[in-house]
């Protein structure tokens, strides 16, 4: 009935149905029924060429063409990889300001990552000992001493997992094996620097807060190359390509 009021409606738009001129409207009730039918054909048309139409649009932009964006455009490729992440701002940004080629290729994205996260670490390295030269606070010097060792453990856990997917002929980059191992790595790494703020904490505010934040920041860059090692599969997927 709904639908009847609103073809109706629709009618009445053209000027010789104007309601003002009922004693017509007995006359025009066939002509009106054909221009009902007509529209109702015209909608229904409408409706069919727009689904066909919508169903090739649907298809052309998520389908095949996903992958082919991602490949085409590394920009839109680095963020799809970064939503994976919980820090997507600072994957973002970490994987760019390196100025390496972006290979649409989640490997590469990982690759690069783990780049970015150990250069900021190996950056942090030296902080601590500037740190100490300018304390006069024994415990807090010892704090900043157990994180240069806490660093250059997570550095060399981080070294590891380069070393693991260097491959020979015929080998593959990544197994199952060699994911578990380089999460294993990472996670080492995490704790590391959760170890070094733990013991900054306790020193209260004779540490600057500089250090902490920068400490949690390459936290934060080993955490994304976690989480896209993590996903590394479905990314692959997503890139429509297969694991190497
Ligand atoms: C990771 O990057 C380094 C340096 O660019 C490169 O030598 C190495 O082959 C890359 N590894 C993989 C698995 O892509
Ligand atoms: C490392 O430190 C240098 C000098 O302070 C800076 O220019 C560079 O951007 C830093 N790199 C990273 C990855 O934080
Ligand atoms: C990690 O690797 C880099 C580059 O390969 C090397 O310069 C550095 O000495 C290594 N660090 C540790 C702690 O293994």
């Amino acid at each position: 009935m709904e639908s009847l009021n609103f073809f109706k409606g629709y009618a009445k738009v053209k000027p010789s149905e104007d309601p003002k001129s009922l004693p017509n409207q007995q006359k025009t009730i066939p002509q009106k029924r054909c221009k009902i039918i007509a529209i109702t054909l015209t909608v229904l048309l409408t409706l069919i060429i727009g689904a066909i139409v919508g169903a090739v649009i649907h298809e052309s932009v998520t389908e095949p063409p996903e992958s082919e964006e991602l490949a085409s455009n590394s920009a839109e490729s680095l963020k799809t990889v970064c939503a994976v992440t919980r820090y997507p701002d600072s994957c973002f940004s970490s994987i760019s300001s390196l100025n390496k080629p972006l290979t649409a290729n989640p490997l590469n994205f990982f690759n690069l990552s783990l780049q970015a996260t150990v250069q900021e670490l190996s950056n942090l390295t030296s902080l601590p000992n500037e740190l100490i030269s300018k304390s006069n606070d024994k415990p807090a010097e010892l704090a900043l001493k157990d994180c240069v060792g806490l660093f250059h453990d997570a550095v060399s856990q981080l070294n590891r997992s380069f070393e693991l997917m260097k491959v020979g002929p015929g080998e593959k980059v990544l197994t199952d094996m060699k994911i578990s191992d380089i999460q294993t790595w990472i996670s080492a790494a995490m704790t590391d620097q959760d170890t070094c703020l733990e013991g900054i904490g306790e020193m209260g505010s004779t540490v600057p807060n500089e250090f902490k934040v920068k400490v949690q920041k390459s936290q934060e860059s080993m955490s994304n190359s976690l989480a896209i090692l993590n996903n590394i599969q479905s990314l692959f997927e997503k890139f429509g390509l297969t694991m190497p």
